[in-house]
């Protein structure tokens, strides 16, 4: 590969030669601060474990497996969608645009993208720095990536703060939020989330293509959260192991059970991890025992309807809003600029 120029963190500008693409990496879950936070949750009353703690080499690699099960609906309809609107959508957003991947995981979402938008620029931020790295590799060898956009990563944590201003360039950018993954914030929290990608809006022609999972059948939602298979169960228990690793807590995953429950009340998914006897644990010389049968939080998985999501989207200053969904309207893809 050629010489080529890039900008790295704090503005500086440097030119290297390099084979790889390149990855900025500005994700502390290991500094002392974010551990501090993570052992906190664990002593609170109502303990919990972030989401983003999912997401470990094992646990990326247990999601892709999530989406292969016969239960788990929301990344095929989701890819359905676009596959059928595919031309229209493209037409909307229109090419040659800077493309923003936020959760990129494996990038084989916006890959698919690259044809119809040809994007100038592909930055992939995701907090598994294995999974950018793969993904870019994978997508700087790949001949059917139509035009080569130039390849960039930025690992990082934005589920408190979204900031890529740095690794982004002042020119037409789709922000590229697939997935249904805006249900990890809470109502309010997802509002402020959707007004920080407007507010990195500095030219015309950016807007934000997003796909959300919809309310509906109870069954079909709990389903999707324990599937048969047990790949969810694997997903959410993982986290224990990769808590073991940052806190060096003893958690024995056997011990505990995977439970994932549409709450309809509340209009989300939940997972939590559920202990099967008394137990207890040490956690940075603090002592949190655990009863039978109670449960860290893992996560919530907030599904909107359409009404629902594009009065969100109104409301984070989006003006134009259009939307596409499959014809039982399981999951819904929104342009909104
Ligand atoms: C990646 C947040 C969209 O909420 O459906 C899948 C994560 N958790 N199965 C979702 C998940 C359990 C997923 N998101």
């Amino acid at each position: 590969m050629s010489l080529r120029s890039i900008t790295t963190v704090g503005g500086a500008s440097s030119a290297v030669t390099t084979a790889r693409p390149f990855i900025v990496n500005e994700l502390k879950l290991d500094s002392k601060a974010e551990l501090d936070q993570l052992a906190r949750s664990l002593l609170a009353p109502a303990a919990s474990i972030p989401p983003k703690y999912f997401y470990d080499a094992l646990g990326s690699t247990l999601y892709n497996a999530i989406v292969l099960t016969d239960e788990y609906y929301p990344t095929r309809t989701e890819a359905a969608i676009f596959d059928k609107f595919r031309a229209e959508i493209a037409d909307t957003i229109g090419s040659g645009k800077q493309f923003v991947d936020l959760g990129s995981g494996d990038s084989v979402k916006a890959e698919k993208w690259f044809p119809s938008l040809a994007p100038s620029r592909y930055v992939a931020v995701d907090i598994s720095e294995s999974a950018v790295e793969q993904a870019l590799a994978r997508l700087a060898g790949s001949i059917s990536t139509n035009g080569k956009p130039e390849l960039c990563g930025l690992i990082t944590d934005f589920s408190r703060v979204l900031n890529v201003k740095h690794v982004i360039r002042d020119e037409p950018t789709v922000f590229f939020y697939p997935g249904s993954s805006i249900g990890n914030f809470m109502p309010d929290e997802a509002a402020w989330f959707l007004k920080q990608i407007h507010a990195h809006r500095r030219t015309d022609g950016c807007g934000l293509l997003i796909g959300v999972d919809t309310k509906k059948d109870h069954a079909r939602l709990d389903a999707a959260y324990d599937d048969a298979l047990g790949v969810t169960a694997a997903f959410n228990l993982n986290t224990l192991r990769h808590v073991n690793e940052l806190l060096k807590t003893n958690f024995n995953v056997s011990q505990w059970r995977h439970r994932g429950f549409y709450n309809a009340a509340l209009g989300r998914i939940e997972m939590h991890v559920e202990a099967t006897c008394d137990l207890s644990l040490q956690i940075r010389g603090e002592t949190r025992r655990f009863k039978s049968g109670e449960r860290i939080h893992t996560e919530n998985s907030y599904k909107y309807s359409p009404i629902e999501f594009e009065a969100l989207l109104r409301t984070a200053g989006f003006d134009h809003v259009q939307a596409w969904h499959d014809d039982a309207c399981d999951f819904c893809v929104y342009y909104a600029y």
